[in-house]
């Protein structure tokens, strides 16, 4: 028994905020920010859009995409590093607005890497029998946790949501829609990189943690910059042999978008041909565990990517932690 994908979907917020919107706050410019980064304008939540809205939004058109109505989900996981509460989950909010009574839901903390998490978990459920019907999503509102002031991280993250709906493999052919590997890994001796200091209970929030924005996003960039390099290659590569898959069979690579630099590395040392690489990073920036499945979902809306295509999924972020999923669509 494998899991297949049977519907994707995306939630982004309408407010856009470019590069130079950014270069009134901080000093930097458009052209260093999108020849560092590839980034030209990113999206932000405006004030009355909550995640779990987001989170809620993106799941729907998963649950219409795939045809499965809510009363039949029996288990909903969201991947988020910026929930609505540090208590309860933010899945229980996207339960309660999707109407799915009573299944399971619980969040995961895999920051970038947190829809392959989800997406890995998912398939242990469905391929265990305990779940037919999977809501994945992948949501961030992380313009409320960036410092503003700090321009080597605010002109990265951008907010949005993705989503899919995982079940059951319908045919077991040879070319069916399948999960057909997941790598998942943690470096936890990196945790300092790339981090929320304070906010949690090991620094609660105090008027001194504020003043040192200890409860907003801090990043070694140049560090995450190599490891997600190094490390995204092998994670491609492990979930190509659990799926056996030669690289040249892969159709798309639905990477995390963090960084344009980062991606066409990452391509280049795969063998993956440049046309093969799908990005939004110029419209959305870094939406953290969101960016693979809004990725997705964009291009299977616009018909770049259709049933039966091989794609491979992978993102590095805050952890560190890091991971790949190949499916066939
Ligand atoms: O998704 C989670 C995982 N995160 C990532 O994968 C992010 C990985 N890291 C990166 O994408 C890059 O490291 C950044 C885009 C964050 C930074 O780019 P960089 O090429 O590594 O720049 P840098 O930090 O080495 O800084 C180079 C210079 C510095 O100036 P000096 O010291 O050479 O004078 C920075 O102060 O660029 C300066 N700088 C900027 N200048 C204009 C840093 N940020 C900016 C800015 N505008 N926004």
């Amino acid at each position: 028994m494998r899991s297949q994908i049977l519907g994707t979907g995306h939630f982004l917020p309408d407010t856009v905020r470019t590069n130079n919107d950014l270069a009134q706050l901080v000093d930097t410019s458009d052209e260093w920010i999108r020849e560092r980064t590839g980034i030209r304008e990113r999206r932000i939540a405006p004030l009355d859009i909550q995640n779990s809205d987001m989170a809620a939004g993106a799941a729907k058109r998963a649950l219409e995409a795939a045809g499965v109505p809510a009363n039949e989900v029996d288990l909903i996981i969201v991947a988020t590093v910026t929930g609505d509460h540090p208590m309860p989950a933010t899945a229980v909010l996207v339960q309660q607005k999707l109407g799915a009574p009573n299944c399971p839901a619980f969040d995961i903390s895999a920051a970038c890497a947190g829809f392959v998490y989800a997406l890995a978990i998912a398939d242990a459920f469905i391929v265990t029998g305990r779940a037919r019907r999977v809501v994945v999503v992948g949501s961030e509102l992380l313009s409320r946790v960036v410092n503003w002031q700090d321009r080597g991280t605010c002109i990265l993250f951008g907010d949005g949501a993705g989503a899919v709906v995982v079940g059951p493999q319908e045919d077991e052919s040879d070319r069916a829609s399948a999960l057909l590997g997941t790598s998942l890994h943690t470096d936890g001796s990196l945790a300092g990189s790339l981090m929320i200091p304070g906010g949690g209970t090991a620094k609660p929030v105090t008027a001194e943690s504020l003043d040192a924005a200890e409860n907003k996003v801090f990043m070694r960039g140049q560090d995450i910059f190599k490891v997600a390099v190094k490390n995204l290659t092998s994670t491609c590569r492990e979930a190509l042999v659990k799926g056996s898959i030669d690289i040249d069979q892969v159709d798309w690579l639905c990477s995390h978008q963090a960084n344009l630099r980062i991606l066409d590395q990452v391509a280049s040392r795969l063998g993956i041909a440049p046309e093969k690489v799908l990005t939004n990073i110029d419209r959305v920036g870094n939406t953290s565990s969101a960016s693979i499945p809004i990725l997705l979902d964009e291009n299977v809306r616009s018909g770049k990517v259709r049933k039966g295509d091989t794609v491979l999924m992978c993102g590095l972020g805050a952890g560190i932690s890091w991971g790949s999923a190949l499916i066939r669509l």
